[in-house]
């Protein structure tokens, strides 16, 4: 296992466990699968700039360091499907119903309500992967939210269960250790067709936004460097990156 609890390191509280991942990752006791986990983020990360929020003690945020150096950059989006996957897994063993989705890129919902966010910052070094620091946030205990958040569900809003966090965090490690090691045996073919087979609103009629415009839809797939395939009602295709669609609904 790439992953066990001896290679974990814990803090009351961070400012960002992928911030201190990253200083950390170029040490050279640092192995792969070194993890840093946190009750409490003081300036949690989100992707596109965002804060990521997580009330202190109630929900898993913690950050992985990956090696990835078989992975050339060109090729990173693998790793966003094996990650969101790997979560994807993890949730289908401990939720009764099979209503776990990827929202394209790497967002985690059951049903339409978000449960995870990942925040995968690569350390690129030529052409070569040096560090790949995979942040998750998981909502887990916390059963209420401020309003700005969206669209927020966590386990136990589901299961009204209070989890003990160390053990979720252990349940979870192996399911990343297979979707890893497919990744590392260059099974993109099955990761791609598994991360399509979850995608939420995947050959659905929808609204999106593109250069201010909005347009009706749908994800027809997604291409190799990870970018939304969209085909209008009237047969245009649009390959956006993250910065480039947005999703009128949730
Ligand atoms: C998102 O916007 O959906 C991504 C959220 C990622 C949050 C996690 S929590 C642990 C890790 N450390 C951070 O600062 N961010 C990630």
């Amino acid at each position: 296992m790439l992953f066990n609890e001896n290679k974990i390191r814990f803090f009351d509280e961070l400012n960002s466990t992928n911030e201190y991942a990253s200083q950390i990752s170029f040490e050279p006791n640092i192995e792969e699968g070194f993890i840093v986990w946190t009750l409490n983020q003081t300036k949690g990360k989100g992707q596109k700039g965002n804060i990521w929020q997580s009330e202190n003690a109630k929900n898993l945020t913690f950050s992985v360091i990956l090696k990835p150096h078989k992975i050339l950059p060109a090729k990173q989006f693998n790793l966003n499907m094996a990650v969101s996957l790997s979560l994807i897994d993890f949730l289908k063993s401990l939720l009764p119903e099979n209503n776990v989705f990827i929202k394209w890129p790497n967002d985690i919902y059951v049903e339409k309500k978000k449960i995870a966010g990942i925040l995968i910052e690569n350390q690129i070094i030529g052409n070569e992967i040096e560090n790949s620091i995979i942040g998750i946030g998981l909502n887990v205990n916390q059963n209420k939210f401020p309003n700005e958040i969206p669209n927020p569900i966590s386990l136990n809003i589901i299961s009204l269960i209070n989890y003990n966090l160390n053990e979720i965090l252990l349940k979870y490690l192996p399911f990343l250790n297979n979707r890893i090691i497919q990744l590392y045996n260059i099974d993109f073919k099955k990761l791609k067709s598994d991360y399509l087979n979850c995608l939420l609103y995947f050959d659905e009629l929808k609204q999106f936004k593109i250069k201010n415009e909005i347009i009706n839809a749908k994800i027809i797939d997604i291409n190799e460097y990870g970018k939304l395939v969209l085909i209008t009602d009237n047969q245009i295709i649009h390959e956006c990156d993250l910065k480039e669609v947005e999703f009128i609904h949730n």
